[in-house]
């Protein structure tokens, strides 16, 4: 709804027809934070890994934050990552495994084929030790509704979702050199988590956090 200039920016339960904008947002913000259209072979790449396999796995988790007029933000995850791992090799690899091959010869790979690994073997999202936190997340803004509550509000409604599925707490890996995230999680009461993976930093909160 539109008040003269001013758009009622509202979150709402995600729709298939979101799917393109969520794709929009990921790509945008999928740099540390920063835009990351361009940076490899196709900007559907990032959401391939880090939107998609929950749109198309868990939509019930899913929500977006709308301005009027398009999809400007979202939250998505899973209840149980280890379960999401397993449909994610089951039904959501056969649907992208061919746009994205793993790199065969030997030497260093780029960045591309280091997540293309991750987007192949979607086991290691499940790291030992994070058994009492089932759940995880992937928050994302767009730069002009950032630093407006939005995020706050994304967060409450998420951990809302996974209280009224009975799980108990959630964890997010996140690029540590990221620190605007790092400080948003840190001003919500997010906890860090002792799992050790180069470059990437875990948080966990229980679902009762207050937010
Ligand atoms: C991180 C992100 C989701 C936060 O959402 P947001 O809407 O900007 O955050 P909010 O406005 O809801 O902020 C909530 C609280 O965190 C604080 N906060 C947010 N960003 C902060 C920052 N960079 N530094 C310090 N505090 C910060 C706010 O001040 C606010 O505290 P207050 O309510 O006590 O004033 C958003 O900025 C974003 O999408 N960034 C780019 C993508 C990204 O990094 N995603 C996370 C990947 S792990």
């Amino acid at each position: 709804m539109r008040c003269g200039t001013l758009a009622l920016v509202q979150i709402r339960a995600y729709r298939p027809a979101d799917r393109d904008d969520v794709y929009d947002v990921c790509v945008r913000t999928a740099d540390a934070g920063g835009d990351a259209r361009g940076q490899y072979s196709t900007d559907d790449f990032m959401p391939d890994l880090f939107a998609g396999p929950y749109l198309h796995l868990e939509p019930e988790l899913a929500f977006v934050l709308d301005d009027g007029d398009r999809v400007v933000g979202y939250v998505l995850g899973a209840a149980d990552t280890a379960r999401w791992a397993a449909e994610h090799r089951a039904r959501w690899l056969p649907l992208v495994a061919d746009r994205y091959p793993r790199a065969t010869g030997p030497g260093p790979r780029t960045p591309q084929e280091d997540l293309t690994e991750l987007l192949h073997h979607p086991e290691r999202n499940v790291h030992p030790g994070l058994e009492a936190y089932p759940a995880h997340l992937h928050i994302d803004v767009l730069p002009e509704h950032q630093g407006a509550g939005h995020g706050r509000a994304l967060i409450r409604t998420y951990l809302a979702a996974l209280r009224a599925a009975g799980v108990p707490a959630v964890h997010l890996g996140m690029v540590t050199a990221n620190t605007p995230a790092r400080a948003f999680y840190d001003r919500l009461g997010f906890h860090e988590l002792p799992v050790r993976v180069p470059g990437l930093t875990f948080l966990g909160a229980r679902t009762d956090l207050v937010v």
